[in-house]
């Protein structure tokens, strides 16, 4: 993998070669106009193109025509990230990638300790420390999978923010039917499941004032291309990926920036109050716990019933034996049959 990258905002060399040549799509982009956009010789580019290549890129180079993508990179490659990204938004956000990382959300309180601008987002190609919920930790080899966290600082009242995971995550497993078109659903309140499997889960974690919040941290881990039968037992029984379900490996740079562009454009909606009427609507077709007998943990105590969806703020509803609904804020949720999903 190449070495710790920033990628600056201005686009570099290397990323604006590769933007015009995806831009280009199965086109030819010839030496000479990329030579020219970037004030260097024809030979200049081809030196930069094969350094490329040492990357994991190759390229199609055809005389007087010039040169278009044959093959990008299978693992996760800031430079085609941020050419990607530069594609397909006006505005993307600064990416910060790092090969390894203790854990994304850590690297991100750490940006923000030093007064970094937001938005930006944090990619890793492994965690030596993932956080998962509930002080739990979250398993994440280098397996070409996703570990990412995105940066805010939403400024609005914490009262308002309360729907934020919730509305994100409908966001994302939306984005992920559509790329994968896996039937992938939403256990409240942070779990992403496929066939009763945790496939992904999502931590924000948010500092916050009297009266504002005063930034947030959006962390995803996602198993894309990773086989969980060889994790331990414990995380192998109740984990999928995406690769595994689909029965083909995925492009992880691709899939990334659908993720980076699906949730940048839900933290905009959510910001401008754009999103309440959407989530109520949408909530049931992705929520896997809809009619199902559930137990329900909040600080201790336990209530099962069934469960019936969320109310206007976001909390679970469940319906217990006496007809009484109840609403829960936070918690965590066992189906029926003790499989709790969690890990
Ligand atoms: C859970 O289901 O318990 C939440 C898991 C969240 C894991 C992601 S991986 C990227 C980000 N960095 C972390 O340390 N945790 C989140």
């Amino acid at each position: 993998m190449p070495q710790n990258t920033q990628i600056p905002h201005t686009l570099d060399p290397d990323i604006l070669i590769l933007t015009r040549l995806l831009e280009a799509g199965d086109q030819y982009v010839s030496g000479n106009t990329l030579a020219e956009e970037l004030g260097m010789s024809r030979v200049g580019v081809w030196a930069r193109m094969e350094k490329l290549r040492n990357q994991g890129f190759d390229f199609d180079a055809v005389r007087h025509r010039g040169y278009r993508i044959s093959r990008e990179p299978d693992s996760l490659n800031p430079l085609l990230l941020r050419a990607k990204l530069a594609v397909a938004s006006a505005k993307p956000p600064a990416l910060v990638f790092l090969p390894e990382v203790d854990s994304t959300n850590a690297e991100a309180e750490r940006h923000l300790a030093d007064g970094r601008a937001t938005p930006f987002v944090i990619i890793a190609g492994l965690q030596t420390q993932g956080r998962g919920r509930l002080g739990r930790n979250w398993h994440s080899p280098d397996e070409g999978n996703l570990y990412m966290s995105f940066v805010f600082r939403p400024e609005l009242p914490p009262a308002r923010m309360q729907a934020f995971t919730l509305w994100i995550g409908l966001c994302v497993c939306r984005a992920l039917r559509d790329y994968t078109g896996l039937e992938i659903g939403l256990k409240w309140p942070n779990d992403l499941v496929i066939n009763r499997r945790k496939a992904g889960g999502m931590l924000t974690e948010a500092r916050v004032d009297a009266d504002r919040t005063r930034d947030l941290v959006f962390g995803m881990g996602l198993n894309v291309n990773c086989d969980p039968a060889d994790w331990p037992q414990d995380v192998a029984a109740v984990a999928a990926s995406l690769s595994g379900e689909l029965g083909r490996p995925l492009s992880l740079n691709a899939l990334t920036v659908e993720l980076v562009i699906a949730v940048m454009r839900a933290y905009e909606r959510y910001m401008e109050g754009d999103f309440a009427e959407e989530l109520k609507a949408e909530w049931p077709r992705y929520d896997i716990l809809r009619g199902e007998t559930v137990t329900v943990n909040p600080n201790g105590a336990s209530h099962t019933g069934r469960a019936c969806g969320i109310d206007d703020t976001g909390s679970l509803l469940v319906e217990t034996d006496t007809g009484e609904r109840k609403s829960f804020y936070a918690g965590e949720v066992t189906l029926g049959s003790h499989q709790t999903l969690s890990r």
